[in-house]
């Protein structure tokens, strides 16, 4: 960029005092100002136009004084050396600035289109006035040719704040295109010659350079090697500064951004790295901070667990991950958003106001501290999702095969803790997802409902009532207000903020916001909306760390959050159809640390004849198995189902009944159905049943082995069944484990009979092993499949090989009949067995087939779908 640099005053200066008169000076400036004016035309008219009136007036109060200085020579000279003197003295204090080089990489990119290419615009707009010089150099792997049409493109897109007159706002975007360029920039020597370029030009233009910014909008695989040539042929020289801007995602766990950190630590200083998360540009969530100081006296008292009921830290999207599942697939929305913008937002929130809200240090410090404070998270501090449509544009987009399951949440709600004084018992729910039914984000703090108010509702006055929800809502924007404001309840307190920055929204009449009028609040908005990343760039040039993610900050967050996300790695995610569809099928509730959905899944998911389903796939399955009905579903909604039935079988069994005689089975399968009927199933009556054994090992009742054991250790201990209606198996009465002469088998049997109306339960659960067989009733063993006896000894073909097991005629007296059939290891003999007819010898799992009971399958969908 040109400028009237030093040494062109000084010679405009020299020129003037060997003028003779002012008459000639008069006519010497417009043909020095031709020259600048043909600077103006390479894109520095601004300093310029500083000096064109003061040579001007120079040369004009020259004109007017002729007679006098032509008199007095001496006083002429005396004038032009005070002009020049101070000229020289304002150009040295703006030349002082320097020359600003910044290098976007990933020039061509989405992000670098959509957004930094205009904050780039933005930060010239704003600061080429003050007398720094710039210049921009988009750069990416793209061929000069094509990314030159595509960067041509966006900066003709560019716009200028709202009140420039169109001509003047071309004018601004023509001087903006003349400093803008786009080259490629690859290999280790494409960063020499572009530092060489920008020296040779700092040189020629006679400048001093200031520093270089490099934005990186690429992938984070691409850094080190970036950050590499940087480094090592592109830093600019002494006395000039070094700013890197990295984007996130900064690692996927703690593990990862470690290494990332380390890596980058060997190229650059802490000092030089600025780690965007462009939620911190928004104006809303930049407001927080100065927002809780401003209004400290009001408070002070109240932003505490005292009154604080709940913190809401919620960023709904309406749009899916579709093109960016590659990305998706790695991070997931906790990754993506939760990790990063939420837990910043809930650090704002949540931590101690430092005195100094300017300082980063403290801030920072204080940051930590917060981190330090959160109680650690465990599988029962998230709900998550995952949208219908996600798995086919995964198989889509990553070429996977059909068979591919992906376990990514695209839809998460996690419960966090903070155990400090300040925080302990308040929940902070923080929530996140795509394909949602609003696009939508906020920070809502509801403070607790501590009033009881003796008028009736209908004279309840907003700004007075305490019967009145009390809340403080950092409205981030979109949402039925559509932008960002902030509003606080008008019987808290009227907030103070920054007049000339913030106004108080208009009212829009029928607005209603968290369930009352928008005339509840006292609401304000910017005066001036900006977009996060204009911000941001802005608070790089003016190195305003701050707004940015220090290393410390980081790795604190992802110590947080990497157990969760280690917990949930095996989790399959609830699926849900998208948009409005979803229903209160995503609605979750809190209990202590635990967070659970409100609502049981919906029933079935039948894909279409398309990989990619669409939400109106969502519904029950009418389909059979082995002429009997069958579920099919992920595993937490297929066992979710099962307890549900037999809950429902329960009640109706004791209604009509009076008790309630369920048999079960031991195994893997079970665990996660009989935590299920413990903790989520307070109306089952557990005190009118019976708990039967459908088989059991010969091993010690106490041995983890031993089926009744794992009953035990996961339904019996936590619910309340009778001593007298718990049936083990008597596999060890007399001599040794399921002795013949001990007769345990004849004892069980005599017990069915005795309590068990016609020996027929009210629900047998059955699992299928991948040989087919079912309770201890193995192939090729005739034990068990026909005849009298309800209870039989068989052997296993593996270890503890003695069993005791129900027979295949007790099981078919009974009522109901479940088979539970979980996991891909099932696949083939879930397929081998569809087609089998009654085949016990070879596949015991075929015999079931109660006499006048139902039988019901319930299969997940790797087992089922393989
Ligand atoms: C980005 C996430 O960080 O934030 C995106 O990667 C998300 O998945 C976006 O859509 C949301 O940002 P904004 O500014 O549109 O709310």
């Amino acid at each position: 960029m040109n400028i009237i640099s030093g040494s062109e005053l000084l010679l405009l200066c020299a020129v003037s005092q060997c003028l003779e008169s002012p008459l000639e000076m008069y006519s010497f400036v417009p043909s020095f100002t031709r020259r600048c004016s043909y600077t103006e035309q390479t894109g520095t008219p601004l300093l310029v136009r500083t000096l064109w009136p003061a040579t001007s007036a120079l040369a004009a109060l020259g004109m007017l004084a002729e007679p006098h200085f032509t008199r007095h020579a001496g006083a002429w000279n005396m004038l032009t050396a005070a002009v020049c003197v101070a000229l020289l003295g304002c150009l040295q204090a703006q030349e002082l600035q320097g020359h600003v080089s910044v290098i976007l990489l990933g020039a061509t990119g989405d992000l670098a289109r959509k957004y930094l290419w205009q904050g780039l615009f933005q930060l010239y707009l704003e600061e080429a006035g003050k007398g720094h010089s710039f210049r921009f150099h988009g750069t990416a792997l793209t061929n000069t040719k094509q990314g030159q049409e595509i960067i041509a493109k966006v900066l003709e897109s560019l716009s200028c704040p709202r009140d420039t007159a169109p001509g003047r706002c071309a004018e601004l975007k023509a001087q903006f295109q003349q400093l803008s360029e786009y080259r490629r920039l690859k290999t280790p020597e494409d960063y020499l010659a572009l530092s060489k370029d920008i020296e040779a030009w700092v040189q020629h233009e006679g400048l001093q350079e200031a520093g270089r910014i490099f934005y990186f909008s690429v992938p984070p695989f691409a850094y080190a090697d970036i950050a590499r040539s940087i480094n090592s042929s592109c830093r600019p020289g002494p006395g000039a500064w070094l700013r890197v801007v990295l984007e996130k995602p900064f690692g996927h766990d703690h593990r990862s951004a470690q290494q990332l950190a380390t890596e980058l630590g060997s190229f650059f200083q802490e000092e030089e790295m600025y780690r965007v998360d462009h939620y911190l540009g928004k104006q809303v969530v930049a407001q927080i901070l100065p927002f809780r100081d401003q209004n400290r006296k009001a408070l002070d008292g109240l932003w505490n667990r005292h009154h604080v009921e709940r913190v809401e830290i919620i960023m709904k999207e309406t749009v899916d991950a579709e093109g960016r599942t590659s990305f998706y697939e790695e991070y997931g929305v906790i990754g993506d958003v939760l990790q990063n913008h939420l837990t910043e937002i809930l650090m704002l929130v949540a931590m101690e106001l430092p005195l100094d809200i300017s300082s980063s240090e403290a801030v920072l410090g204080h940051k930590l501290q917060a981190f330090r404070a959160l109680r650690g998270l465990q599988r029962g501090s998230a709900v998550v999702g995952q949208y219908q449509a996600y798995r086919g544009q995964v198989r889509r987009e990553l070429q996977k095969p059909d068979s591919f399951h992906s376990l990514t949440p695209t839809f998460a709600g996690i419960l966090v803790h903070i155990d400090n004084l300040r925080w302990e018992g308040v929940p902070f729910i923080l929530m996140s997802g795509k394909a949602l039914d609003e696009r939508v984000g906020y920070v809502r703090i509801l403070f607790k409902d501590q009033a009881y108010c003796a008028q009736s509702e209908k004279r309840w006055v907003p700004a007075q009532s305490h019967c009145l929800p009390q809340q403080i809502i950092f409205y981030i924007g979109h949402g039925e207000l559509g932008g960002p404001a902030v509003l606080v309840s008008r019987n808290l307190f009227r907030p103070s903020l920054p007049s000339a920055s913030w106004k108080e929204v208009e009212g829009q009449p029928g607005l209603r916001l968290f369930g009352r009028p928008l005339s509840d609040y006292y609401a304000y908005s910017p005066v001036r909306e900006q977009d996060a990343y204009s911000i941001l760039i802005s608070h790089i040039f003016h190195r305003r760390k701050d707004s940015f993610i220090a290393m410390e900050n980081l790795l604190a967050s992802w110590v947080f959050w990497t157990p969760l996300l280690d917990s949930l790695a095996h989790e399959v995610p609830r699926l849900y159809p998208g948009g409005a569809e979803n229903g209160h099928l995503l609605d979750f509730e809190f209990s202590g640390s635990h967070v659970s959905f409100s609502q049981p899944p919906l029933e079935q998911l039948v894909p279409g004849p398309d990989s990619a389903p669409m939400p109106s796939d969502f519904q029950v399955l009418g389909a059979k198995y082995r002429d009997s009905p069958l579920i099919s579903a992920w595993p937490e909604e297929l066992i979710a189902r099962l307890a549900g039935d037999i809950e429902a079988a329960a009640v109706r069994a004791v209604r009509r009944f009076g008790e309630f005689h369920l048999a079960l089975s031991g195994g893997s399968s079970p665990v996660a159905l009989f935590q299920q009927l413990a903790m989520g199933h307070y109306g089952f009556p557990w005190a009118h049943t019976h708990l039967w054994l459908v088989d059991e090992r010969c091993v010690p009742l106490w041995d983890p082995e031993s089926n009744f054991q794992g009953l035990q250790a996961h339904l019996l201990q936590h619910v309340r069944v009778p001593y007298y209606n718990i049936h083990p198996m008597p596999v060890h009465r007399r001599q040794r484990l399921c002795a013949e002469e001990d007769q345990g088998a004849q004892a069980y049997a005599e017990e069915i009979s005795t309590l068990v109306t016609n020996s027929s339960f009210d629900l047998v659960l059955l699992g299928m092993g991948t040989d087919g067989h079912t309770a201890s009733l193995f192939p090729q063993s005739p034990v068990g499949l026909d005849g009298e006896q309800l209870v039989v000894l068989t052997t296993s073909p593996s270890s503890p090989r003695r069993r005791m097991s129900l027979s295949l005629p007790v099981i078919n007296r009974a009522r109901q009949v479940a088979v539970l059939v979980m996991g891909r290891m099932k696949r083939e003999i879930a397929l081998l067995v569809s087609r089998v007819g009654r085949e016990p010898r070879k596949w015991p799992i075929s015999g079931v087939r109660p006499d006048s009971g139902q039988l019901v399958w319930y299969m997940d969908y790797d087992a089922f779908l393989g």
